[in-house]
């Protein structure tokens, strides 16, 4: 059964500036990650700084339903104990995903090279999510599935007998399908290759030569990639160190660079610049952001990153081309494009259609709702600011979806009147410790004594 969310609310008023050193909870897409290769690999990973976010440990709990121990050590470390690539069992029970697309995606690829059957199923914005372009390259692997109707969840996956290597080009920029296909392809005899003409994020890639896979990277000569990787792969089990998440460092440093005088620093924040779209965009609006430290763990980029607070934004138009590279990031963009001198535009937004919620609609109807003018396209928005904060002043609808939720929230920092939201409770999807860290910026968030 679906796990219950209550509705617990959070008001935020504005804050004057921003200031000292934190760090944001363990990257959560690397997070799912290494749990699953380290579950493919034979013997004990070792995970430090891992995500102990509800999504994560969704994914945490279903391995566990597949035969695979997991634990957490006193010591802050994760340890998983993986039986092999082809060697998971099936599990006895539903797999209840919460509100974790990335889980389910990544995990479906799992089941789909593996021949036993798995029923997953999540919360009222999972159950709406579309899984159709997960299950048409697993179905040419060898899977089977019966889902409700509109490909939706519950569904049930039928792993491949003999999993094929196929070679697929991916018709959405989507690193979750990129990643369930790839997954399935390390049980499957031969190559698998995965074509995508727009780069979306590589942490599949990175984090699969990390447990010591060959994954080969050919650039095609009429643009985009083709990835290669060979199967049955062997994993050999290693120690991963997942850096800061990079989209939830986004949000105290917009609230830092909306916010005039602030000056704050988040320490060992992935820098992969297939993430990196979002601090790109803030330069160029003017914003002061600086990297420090840049160095290489777990063969991913991290950093130190430093913003200060500006009252010069500027509104600009952002490349289309742009928009894998920050595609959570765009609720918190029209934050600050709300409070920026000017136009703003972006475009190439179809895929916040599919996210948590019609990102599009809540970003555009909250904004609304706080004064600020826009207009919303297919996918495109246009956010009109006029250099001054928005007036704020109202209660956000969240519709499950934490980014919309801390968005507002830091909105509230700045506008004229306090922002509150309708339920916090999605934020501990992927940032647990959000409203203390925000408070302890200098943030006044104010959560329902439940949360
Ligand atoms: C993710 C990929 C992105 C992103 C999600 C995490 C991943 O989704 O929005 O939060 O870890 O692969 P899509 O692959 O659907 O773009």
């Amino acid at each position: 059964m679906a796990k219950t969310k209550f509705p617990r609310s959070c008001t935020s008023k504005k804050s004057g500036s921003l200031s000292g050193a934190a760090r944001v909870p363990g990257d959560k897409s690397i997070s799912h990650r290494s749990l699953i290769f380290g579950a493919l690999a034979e013997g004990e990973t070792l995970i430090s700084g891992l995500l102990e976010g509800e999504d994560v440990m969704n994914t945490a709990e279903a391995l566990q339903q597949m035969g695979v121990k997991v634990a957490n050590g006193t010591d802050g470390l994760w340890r998983v104990y993986g039986v092999g690539a082809g060697n998971l069992s099936e599990p006895a029970n539903v797999l209840d995903m919460g509100n974790s697309g990335t889980s389910t995606r990544l995990l479906m690829g799992l089941v789909a090279g593996h021949h036993f059957s798995a029923t997953f199923t999540g919360d009222a914005s999972l159950v709406k999510r579309p899984m159709r372009r997960v299950m048409t390259p697993l179905e040419e692997i060898g899977a089977q599935f019966l889902a409700r109707t509109g490909d939706r969840l519950p569904l049930t996956v039928r792993g491949a007998e003999s999993p094929a290597a196929i070679s697929y080009s991916l018709p959405v920029p989507s690193a979750q399908v990129k990643s369930a296909i790839m997954l399935a392809g390390l049980n499957a005899m031969g190559r698998t290759t995965v074509i995508e003409k727009e780069p979306t994020r590589d942490h599949t890639e990175n984090m699969l030569r990390h447990f010591g896979v060959p994954v080969i990277v050919e650039k095609l000569e009429e643009g985009g990639e083709a990835i290669h990787v060979d199967g049955v792969a062997m994993l050999k089990p290693c120690a991963v160190d997942v850096p800061g998440d990079p989209s939830s460092a986004a949000f105290p440093v917009v609230a830092a660079v909306i916010c005039e005088g602030s000056e704050i620093s988040l320490s060992n924040v992935l820098v992969n610049p297939r993430r990196a779209g979002l601090y790109q965009t803030l330069q160029e609006m003017g914003a002061d952001i600086r990297f420090e430290h840049v160095r290489q763990e777990s063969g991913e980029n991290v950093a130190t990153l430093i913003a200060t607070g500006t009252n010069t934004l500027k509104g600009i138009t952002v490349p289309a081309e742009r928009a894998p590279s920050m595609i959570d990031e765009f609720p918190v963009l029209a934050i600050a494009a709300a409070c920026a001198e000017g136009t703003t535009r972006m475009s190439g937004l179809a895929e916040l259609r599919v996210k948590e919620s019609d990102r599009l609609l809540m970003i555009a109807k909250g904004l609304e709702a706080c004064g600020v003018k826009l207009e919303m396209g297919e996918d495109s928005l246009t956010i009109h600011g006029t250099g001054k904060p928005p007036r704020g002043g109202a209660l956000i609808e969240t519709a499950l979806d934490h980014r919309i939720a801390m968005s507002f929230l830091v909105l509230g920092c700045v506008s004229d009147e306090p922002v509150a939201i309708d339920d916090a409770a999605p934020i501990r999807t992927s940032f647990p410790n959000f409203i203390d860290l925000m408070n302890d910026l200098g943030a006044q968030l104010s959560p329902d004594s439940s949360y």
